[in-house]
């Protein structure tokens, strides 16, 4: 019988409750590792075989919940959790500006800083941060998140610039448009269809295909991918 690809690693995945993050907690868990997944409530149920871990980083003090991830060891860190607002830039509360940026981007800092010493003690480590398109290119009415997600970016390659030679690689993904319970919710059947033909690939992106992507970055055929933010989003942010 052939090992898993990940057998013998452990994983931590932030919003592993749902949508994109639950596909990458399933998927990493398959692929033979320890998930061990977060949401923001107690009384969350993680994906079926993970393990679980209440971190809201709206609210909670970042540097606590940071030490808790670094108690795990995970030799794999997956920060997905990200929260979106859309408004006109001068109607943007600067206070949700700041959650925003707390959220998606100073956890995903906090966490990298509280787990970097394991994995440079153990010469060995993986770090995907979920971006998105609109980290790569802009769009009106998304100040605060494409500031978070572009800054999501530099903090990546800056991070992998300096632990690549200590066997960690750090890569952010860039998802286009995923259909989520989420995305069905708010878009609706003709919201997705109208959305789906301004994608090349005419049709939206499935969570599971971003788990493979991300299996893929933190498994063990990739030796050389690092500081990269891979777009995966049907062609959309290249015509
Ligand atoms: P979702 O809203 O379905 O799930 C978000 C996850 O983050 C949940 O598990 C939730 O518990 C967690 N979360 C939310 N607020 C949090 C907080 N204050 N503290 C800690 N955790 C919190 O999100 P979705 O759509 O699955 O997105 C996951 C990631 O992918 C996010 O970073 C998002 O920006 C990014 N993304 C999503 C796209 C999409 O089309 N769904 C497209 C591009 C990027």
């Amino acid at each position: 019988m052939t090992a898993l690809p990940l057998a013998g690693k452990t994983a931590l995945v932030t919003g592993g409750t749902r949508g994109i993050g639950k596909a990458i907690a399933e998927r990493l868990r398959r692929d033979g590792a320890a998930v061990t997944a977060t949401g923001t409530r107690d009384d969350r149920i993680p994906p079926e075989g993970c393990a679980y871990l209440a971190m809201d980083f709206a609210a909670g003090d970042l540097e606590s919940l940071a030490a808790r991830a670094a108690a795990l060891a995970p030799d794999i860190l997956v920060n997905n959790a990200g929260i979106n607002a859309i408004a006109p830039f001068s109607e943007i509360d600067p206070a949700d500006f700041e959650r925003i940026q707390k959220v998606n981007v100073t956890a995903p800092f906090q966490l990298c800083r509280a787990v970097l010493p394991g994995m440079q003690a153990r010469g060995w480590g993986r770090i995907v941060n979920i971006s998105s398109i609109w980290g790569k290119i802009a769009k009106e009415e998304r100040g605060s998140y494409a500031a978070s997600k572009f800054a999501l970016d530099g903090m990546t390659a800056a991070l992998a610039a300096e632990v690549a030679e200590r066997g960690i690689l750090a890569n952010c993904v860039a998802p286009g448009f995923i259909d989520t319970e989420l995305t069905r919710r708010v878009l609706g059947v003709e919201g997705i269809a109208e959305l789906s033909a301004r994608v090349p690939a005419r049709r939206l992106g499935r969570p599971e295909e971003i788990a493979a992507l991300v299996a893929f970055l933190v498994g063990p055929e990739n030796s050389y991918i690092s500081g990269q933010n891979i777009a995966i989003d049907g062609g959309f942010t290249r015509v």
